[in-house]
């Protein structure tokens, strides 16, 4: 099983650098690299990134994997290629998408996503589940994200791929992304032994949002201190560079990430319409509870100041309600 899993990481160390020629240097390659420098992705940051493009031909990396004597259906399990639907032999995985490769914690290629042109369906193909590539363990661009991580003693945790690369871009060198799938027990594991702080940029639509409120209680169990980047307009971070700059970014949005419960008291008025009387009502009720949740005694406090000042409700009230809440939350 080691001798496999030696054979698969050589074999997708030369496909990546397979489909980064055909980006960089071939005809085939070109209006993929069109695409990608469309996103606003320069030469140094496909390079950085590995970037490459799996030609829309059925064989081409199973032509060359065979010429180089490696087993097929090794090939097969480790998911560069899969079995023909009938008649027998193997096909390319991946065709006529960008790639990104997917490193492990030593900068060793794994795994590969694969992005469409256009609108083509599904907009993203993933490598699946081998003896390389375990999803809820992995994280993108981890590995090279690592030193700035350490430095800063903060990850930031985007949703996609791109949000990386464009951060990167931005000089914020400490993000990675969970490419899409829900955020796991064994990523918060995995953050917390490099970092203590955790900045979630998720995306400002209400998806994104969603999955940002449900991350932070398993990194809060972990004992991770947990702000929230949040982007306006429901958009995402390569969208927001795109429309309002890199600096701006920065500024603005890593540099604005409110604490996690600020986050989730905003989060929670979504459901309120707050001109409302009864709503309003609801609503306090609701930011008590919240509130209530948090184990230090002068965090309840201020945020129950806060709460009682915005609203203009007494204090010695809210104070109180949180009493009761705290008390049917034991
Ligand atoms: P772009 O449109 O290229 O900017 O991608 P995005 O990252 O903005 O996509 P989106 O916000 O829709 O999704 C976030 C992340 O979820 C992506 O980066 C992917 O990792 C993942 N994802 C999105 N669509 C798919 C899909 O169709 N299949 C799979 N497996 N993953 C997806
Ligand atoms: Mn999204
Ligand atoms: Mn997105
Ligand atoms: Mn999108
Ligand atoms: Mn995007």
């Amino acid at each position: 099983a080691g001798f496999e899993r030696t054979t698969l990481m050589k074999a997708h160390e030369l496909t990546a650098k397979l489909y980064q020629y055909i980006l960089r240097n071939t005809d085939q390659g070109k209006e993929a690299l069109q695409y990608v420098r469309s996103r606003g992705l320069s030469d140094k940051m496909i390079d950085t990134f590995g970037i490459g493009y799996a030609p829309a031909n059925w064989d081409t990396l199973t032509q060359l994997l065979e010429k180089r004597g490696f087993s097929l259906p090794l090939m097969e399990r480790g998911g560069l290629i899969s079995a023909r639907s009938e008649g027998g032999g193997f096909v390319d995985r991946f065709r006529n998408r960008i790639i990104f490769p997917i490193c492990d914690t030593s900068g060793g290629v794994i795994a590969f996503a694969g992005r469409a042109f256009g609108e083509a369906q599904p907009k993203y193909l993933n490598s699946p589940e081998t003896m390389l590539f375990n999803k809820s363990r992995s994280l993108f661009h981890l590995h090279a994200a690592r030193p700035q991580i350490r430095k800063d003693h903060t990850v930031i945790i985007f949703e996609g791929f791109m949000d990386v690369i464009k951060a990167w871009s931005a000089g914020v060198h400490n993000g990675v992304a969970t490419m899409g799938t829900a955020f796991t027990p064994e990523q918060a594991d995995i953050i917390r032994r490099l970092a203590e702080r955790v900045i979630i940029c998720y995306d400002g639509d209400s998806a994104g949002q969603a999955a940002a409120a449900k991350c932070i209680p398993m990194l809060e169990k972990v004992n991770c201190s947990v702000s929230v980047a949040m982007i306006p307009d429901g958009k995402d971070p390569d969208e927001y560079i795109e429309s309002n700059g890199q600096d701006r970014f920065v500024r603005e949005i890593i540099r604005g990430a409110v604490p996690a419960m600020r986050f989730r008291l905003l989060h929670s008025r979504k459901n309120y319409n707050l001109n409302e009387e009864g709503d309003r009502l609801r609503y306090l009720q609701a930011a008590v509870e919240i509130i209530g949740e948090l184990s230090s005694p002068l965090e309840r406090d201020h945020y129950v100041k806060d709460l009682s000042v915005e609203f203009n409700e007494s204090y010695e009230v809210l104070k109180h309600s949180l009493h009761e809440a705290r008390l049917s939350q034991q």
